[in-house]
């Protein structure tokens, strides 16, 4: 008979013993100090215990010590990013990193466990801190981690204070870059506190492996456990598996039974077979869910919930990408992680919008660019039905860069959603030499052990033809070959790769960087003048010379080794043998200013701009990768002052033929090209442009654009006003200007100032405009283009929240935003709030220590 642990005989004496294993959220509560801390290690607490306080002892750090004075510190929440908060743009700041200054800051946190928790096994768990952290709890060091884009976790059962108060304190270095576009700083991904018994299942301690009969009507699931025991008495366990289907209905379970002789970490693998599973595709994301049920002594003390889809992926070399043996072609776009008004702080509910508006269009790739995701966005992309390619920061065989990899791999591997591990992007050093054969193949050997059902990928650029040959020729098989852009706009190159290695197949990891500004149609429109970076001049392509030097809404403009939308679907995507393609990008991100220098901060290779409001190329695409009828129009139809003059006129449509009506009068009927746009020259005379679109003869859809008046009124709106109350959901805000008559005035530039009533926050604001230096948390921004966004975010109680938005000279506008009673995501861990007005008694200070 094997002893009970210590904690678990205790608490069953107590007649407790059952399920430990908590989750909190950790991200309220925090304070911030921006900055360097003069006297961190040894502040005044210490000098009472030591002679000299500058002695690095055991528990003795003192920021991370209850009742050290943190009160001019900023209070903030969790996603928190200090580098778009603080705000500084400055010209000497790298305009391809964003322009913003970067630097150093300090978090802390105060929190409270009880005495149950006592025996317990305490870790924090970290998404992701931009980066270089060094972490301490209650004055003990517990941790460093230099990424800033991997999760990881610190174990703190030793150091914590279970009958008082815990304080934890990170200090963040967000000084160096890890990439080359805007990265942020600070603790900008989720944070928890997880409570397990010492016999529990570690974090991301399952992996859940699915094979499909070769007819779907029935799955083998493999299920490995890792098992985590942390004392020293021997334990018999059993651990129950069970999945529940899509429906939350148990359909499968298996026990097994196994004994740790004393602390340590088994791992046991069961097998289910499931009949008739529900496959998870991109039209029907179907989530089943393992609950792993350990218990010892007849008693449960671990349930552990995995989400995984059961699904078959395969790249034939002749048909692309398979999902359940149909051919679907990657739609894909690779993205960074910003938003406006938050940085790289991206709340759950700001993903969400973002993984929407990517499927709106038709989207159904994302490609984690170039860096593990926020598990958010996995999250996303499992429930709404989006492929994805995860990828690492670090093409590198340092013990470091492997570590990163294995973690990204472990955390990832369940989700149904990832279809590829991506080993690299453009690493040109390394590329095509002796060296990067071996750096590839040992992260390729090592991907394969972690996951043996996934392949890998690897974005190879430039001369990607000769550098494929010299891999192939000295050892270095990537599983699917990644090819960024056209080498050199070679239109052959994909071609001419099949004709090559005609076994062997393909995708576009990186296609077509096309820049476009929302809005932008002529020079004058552009209010602060653009200066053209001289050593971009060379590295860019103004295919329409009438419009050179600005990169407008038309989308003509692109790098040398990028391209227009529609080239760039015809060059890569077309053909069966390849997978797809991934347009860099989907969103515009701060950082990589190209073709413009300072004073612009925003990248314009977005198919949406940094609040994801759609350029007009985003109709492109959506005619392209939907089957609903998409009638596009632009630019919009308000010029005063310039009658007469001649409009280039363009519609994006799937549909046959298109008219064009201009106040009534057919301006002609024109096929819809195979690629890009129908265009039209149209002198200009306010009043309606009217598109028309046919198919087979019937007129399917009308898009009318409409001569803007006088800009009255504010008008806001939103796809969500409801929320719910749990301190994190989001409403993302669109304010625009109307005329009397309800037409949007597409170049209102007013600034808009917001006040909030009710159970709510500004959390911040933005208008894509990549030459913006306005603030993203104060409560007011200039239209961009005639849009801003403001993002509020529920604060306590359910209750109503009324948004109004003023501007003087305009009517002013009230948004009301429902918010229903809801449970937290996760609940919260307690927070303290009286540590100033304990900070000088040392009887709470020993109490909080536990001292004698
Ligand atoms: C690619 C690179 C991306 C981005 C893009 C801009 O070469 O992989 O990170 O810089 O160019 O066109």
């Amino acid at each position: 008979m094997n002893a009970l642990p210590f904690q678990e005989m205790r608490l069953k004496e107590k007649g407790e013993l059952g399920l430990f294993r908590q989750q909190l959220s950790m991200n309220k509560g925090w304070k911030f100090y921006d900055g360097e801390l003069a006297d961190f290690s040894y502040d005044a607490i210490h000098r009472e215990h030591y002679a000299q306080p500058q002695w690095i002892k055991s528990g003795n750090h003192g920021v991370s010590k209850w009742g050290y004075d943190d009160s001019d510190w900023q209070e903030v929440q969790i996603p928190h990013d200090f580098v778009s908060s603080r705000g500084q743009f400055a010209e000497h700041s790298p305009a391809s990193l964003g322009s913003l200054v970067k630097g150093r800051g300090w978090y802390r946190k105060a929190f409270q466990l009880t005495k149950e928790d006592d025996g317990l096994c305490l870790s924090l768990e970290f998404d992701g801190v931009y980066r270089n952290c060094s972490v301490w709890l209650n004055g003990h060091f517990i941790g460093r981690h230099l990424s800033g884009y991997a999760s990881f976790s610190f174990d703190i059962t030793d150091v914590a204070c279970y009958e008082g108060p815990n304080v934890v304190a990170v200090y963040v270095d967000a000084s160096e870059n890890e990439g080359w576009w805007y990265e942020g700083g600070g603790i900008y991904r989720d944070v928890r506190l997880v409570k397990t018994a010492s016999l529990h299942i570690p974090q991301w301690g399952t992996f859940v492996q699915t094979e499909l009969h070769t007819d779907y009507s029935s799955a083998l699931i493999t299920i490995q456990t890792e098992i985590q025991y942390s004392d020293e008495d021997a334990v018999s366990l059993e651990l129950c598996s069970a999945i529940y289907d899509p429906n939350q209905q148990q359909v499968g379970a298996v026990s097994s039974s196994a004994v740790i002789e004393g602390e340590g970490l088994i791992t046991l693998t069961q097998s289910i077979t499931l009949e008739n599973p529900l496959l998870w595709s991109i039209t029907t994301p179907q989530l089943y869910t393992l609950h792993s049920r350990l218990s010892t002594g007849g008693q449960v003390v671990d349930i552990y919930k995995t989400i995984f889809g059961i699904r078959e992926v395969r790249f034939d070399n002749d048909q692309g990408f398979l999902l359940n043996g149909d051919a679907v072609k990657l739609k894909g776009v690779c993205c960074h992680e910003d938003h406006a008004g938050v940085g790289v702080a991206v709340p759950k509910a700001v993903n969400e919008y973002r993984m929407l508006r990517l499927k709106e269009m038709g989207c159904n790739a994302y490609r984690s660019s170039h860096n593990p995701p926020n598990p958010a966005i996995v999250e996303a992309c499992d429930r709404l039905g989006i492929v994805m390619i995860d990828e690492i920061r670090h093409t590198d065989t340092s013990e470091e860069a492997l570590n990163q990899m294995s973690r990204l791999i472990r955390r990832d591997r369940n989700h149904p959603s990832i279809i590829l591990w991506s080993l690299g992007n453009e690493e040109m050093n390394i590329q095509g030499r002796p060296r990067g054969v071996r750096i590839l193949n040992r992260l390729q050997r090592l991907a394969h052990k972690l996951d043996p059902t996934r392949k890998c990928t690897y974005g190879m650029n430039a001369q990607w033809l000769t550098m494929t040959d010299f891999h192939e020729l000295n050892g270095f098989h990537i599983d699917v070959h990644g090819f960024n852009y056209m080498m050199l706009r070679n239109k052959h190159a994909y071609k001419d790769f099949r004709a090559k290695y005609p076994g062997q197949g393909l995708l576009g990891t990186e296609n077509a960087s096309t820049l476009s500004t929302r809005g932008l149609y002529t020079e004058e429109q552009s209010s602060v003048p653009l200066h053209v970076a001289e050593h971009a001049l060379p590295r860019i392509i103004w295919s329409n010379p009438d419009r050179e030097g600005i990169v407008s809404a038309y989308g003509e403009t692109y790098p040398v080794w990028g391209a227009r939308p529609e080239e760039a679907w015809q060059a890569a995507a077309e053909e069966d043998y390849v997978a797809g393609l991934f347009v860099w990008t989907g969103f515009d991100y701060r950082g990589e200013t190209i073709p413009y220098e300072w004073p612009s901060v925003v990248s314009r290779f977005g198919i949406m701009d940094l609040c994801g409001f759609a350029k007009d190329i985003y109709y492109y695409y959506q005619a392209r990768w939907t089957d609903e009828p998409v009638l596009h129009l632009f630019p919009h139809w308000t010029w005063q002052g310039r009658e007469g003059d001649i409009i280039d006129v363009w519609s994006y449509s799937n549909l046959e033929d298109v008219e064009l009506f201009l106040n009534g009068r057919s301006l002609g009927k024109q096929p819809v090209p195979v690629y890009g746009p129908v265009k039209w020259q149209v002198p200009y005379e306010a009043g309606r442009l009217t598109a028309c679109g046919w198919q087979q003869g019937k007129l399917v859809k009308e898009t009318v654009v409409r001569t803007a008046s006088e800009p009255l009124r504010l008008d806001l709106s939103t796809s969500r006003a409801e929320l719910s109350a749990n301190d994190e959901d989001v409403c993302i805000v669109q304010v625009a200007v109307k005329d009397q008559a309800g037409v949007f005035v597409p170049d209102a530039d007013q600034e808009v100032s917001f006040t909030l009533e009710g159970p709510g926050i500004i959390l911040g604001t933005g208008n894509g405009n990549p030459l913006s230096h306005e603030q993203d948390k104060t409560p007011q921004r200039r239209l961009y283009h005639g849009l801003c966004q403001v993002l509020v975010q529920v604060k306590g109680a359910a209750g109503i929240i009324k948004l109004k938005a003023q501007s003087p000279g305009l009517e002013a506008a009230q948004l009301v935003i429902q918010i229903h009673q809801a449970d937290p995501l996760l609940p919260f861990v307690a927070v303290i709030d009286k540590e100033q007005a304990t900070r000088n008694s040392s009887m709470q200070r020993d109490a909080a220590d536990g001292g004698l």
